[in-house]
């Protein structure tokens, strides 16, 4: 399959402050791979997932701000990658259900997060959903929900997610069985190379162990902070030992291979905890101390931030809400007077293959032309910029139609690839035999 191309999505449950632990194991990477040229990114802010764990309204906001922020002033680049609020996409609640209704609920009942929860209730004589609200035990699905939406090929995860991401394949798989193939099969992907960052404590850095460095705190703080990581009681001029030192692993986690190297031969040359605490503050602010100013300017500006959501969520409802027609025509929610009632899904099928690519022409709000460029199987594929006349807009179509791809060098700067969407497929669609239409969906006048 050639025109499979690499969608990487991840979410972010906005329930806490980001912390180190945060940025090495999550920021860094993906922010890092969504600049890869070939990549495509989708990461959002996972906020129907905070409503699990929280409920403190304000503090979900504070969250959702804060973590958007974090993630901008780590490089996250909106023009690069769609960057969302979960809550901002209503088909993915919409498609919540649908996968709650393919999916056994004994697949749910395994789900180590809930079973976890059991195994506790149980020991200490409770019953056995003691606590648990029906959102955690629903939690999978409204992961694959997010996951499948977007046609998610790659999911970066730690490996406590694994079984999710296996989860939706199952969801998937299920619904595709029944409804024919539109959901795509997505794989996690763990990053071997992708540090686990050590708390304070040396055990894994984790809001639920209490031993966490919030990314952005001040230099003070963090100064304190490291001062404050466990060691062990020797003294300078002692050797030290770098395995299962939680100091050395930050060090390594921020450090070049030389300063780790340089690192490594003073612990063997006996530095003092103090020092090497000094060096290990000196070496996380460099990275840091840049992206706090931005993170401050961020925080104190979250009108910017709301409008880089909300242009994040338009370029995702761009592909959820057709994408979700699709969804529910197939499961048979449908207008009444459409089509004759078709019986096996494999009919049902190749109804939906037969009809060809497709350009829908409307007028928006500010009075303008546009037009979108469908695929057979309706995917959003091109969007218009605006046209002063409808005739203009009509011109535009008849050359695609015409031409097919060789009229897009004349056409550049009034068309739109979709993010996500290659040229390849693009043009391939354009060389089928094309429909136009207008959309009854929105108004058009004049
Ligand atoms: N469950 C993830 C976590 O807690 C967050 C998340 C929600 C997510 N939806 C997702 C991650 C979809 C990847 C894909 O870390």
């Amino acid at each position: 399959m050639t025109h499979k191309t690499q969608r990487f999505l991840t979410g972010i449950t906005t329930s806490g402050t980001p912390h180190l632990g945060n940025y090495v194991g999550s920021i860094r990477p993906s922010v890092a791979a969504s600049k890869g040229a070939n990549a495509t990114s989708f990461y959002f802010l996972a906020d129907y997932h905070a409503l699990i764990k929280c409920d403190e309204p304000a503090r979900i906001q504070q969250s959702t701000l804060e973590i958007a922020a974090s993630w901008l002033a780590a490089g996250l680049d909106p023009e690069r990658v769609t960057f969302y609020r979960q809550s901002d996409i209503p088909q993915i609640p919409e498609l919540t259900w649908f996968l709650t209704c393919v999916l056994g609920k004994g697949v749910l009942n395994r789900a180590h997060a809930y079973k976890a929860q059991v195994d506790k209730n149980t020991a200490s004589g409770a019953e056995p959903d003691h606590d648990v609200t029906a959102g955690l035990f629903m939690y999978p699905v409204l992961m694959g929900a997010d996951i499948l939406m977007f046609r998610a090929t790659q999911v970066p995860v730690g490996r406590d997610q694994v079984q999710h991401i296996e989860m939706a394949r199952d969801m998937a798989k299920g619904f595709n069985h029944l409804y024919g193939d539109l959901l795509v099969l997505p794989e996690a992907l763990i990053e071997a190379s992708v540090a686990t960052l050590p708390g304070l404590d040396g055990r894994k850095m984790s809001k639920s162990y209490d031993n966490t460095i919030p990314l952005f705190s001040s230099r003070d703080q963090l100064k304190k902070l490291i001062a404050g990581i466990v060691t062990d009681s020797n003294g300078p001029g002692v050797a030290k030992q770098t395995e299962g030192s939680a100091l050395f692993q930050m060090y390594q986690a921020f450090a070049s291979l030389e300063e780790t190297a340089a690192m490594q031969r003073a612990y063997a040359e006996g530095i003092a905890w103090g020092d090497a605490k000094a060096m290990l503050f000196e070496r996380i602010d460099r990275d840091v101390a840049p992206m706090r100013e931005q993170y401050h300017a961020l925080v104190a500006n979250p009108e910017k931030i709301e409008a880089i959501l909300q242009a994040g969520a338009a370029r995702a409802t761009a592909l959820s809400g057709p994408f979700m027609q699709e969804l529910r025509h197939a499961v048979g929610l449908r207008k009444l007077q459409a089509s004759a009632p078709v019986t096996s899904k494999a009919k049902n099928h190749k109804a939906a293959k037969a009809a060809g690519p497709s350009f829908k022409q409307y007028r928006e709000a500010d009075g303008q032309f546009y037009f979108k460029f469908l695929s057979a199987e309706g995917k959003l594929l091109m969007q218009s910029r605006g046209f002063v006349s409808p005739k203009e807009a009509a011109l535009a179509i008849a050359s695609l139609q015409q031409q097919g791809a060789d009229a897009l060098p004349a056409l550049q700067g009034q068309l739109d690839l979709m993010p996500g969407v290659e040229m390849l497929e693009v043009a391939a669609a354009l060389s089928l035999p094309i429909s136009a239409s207008k959309d009854e969906s929105h108004a058009i006048s004049g």
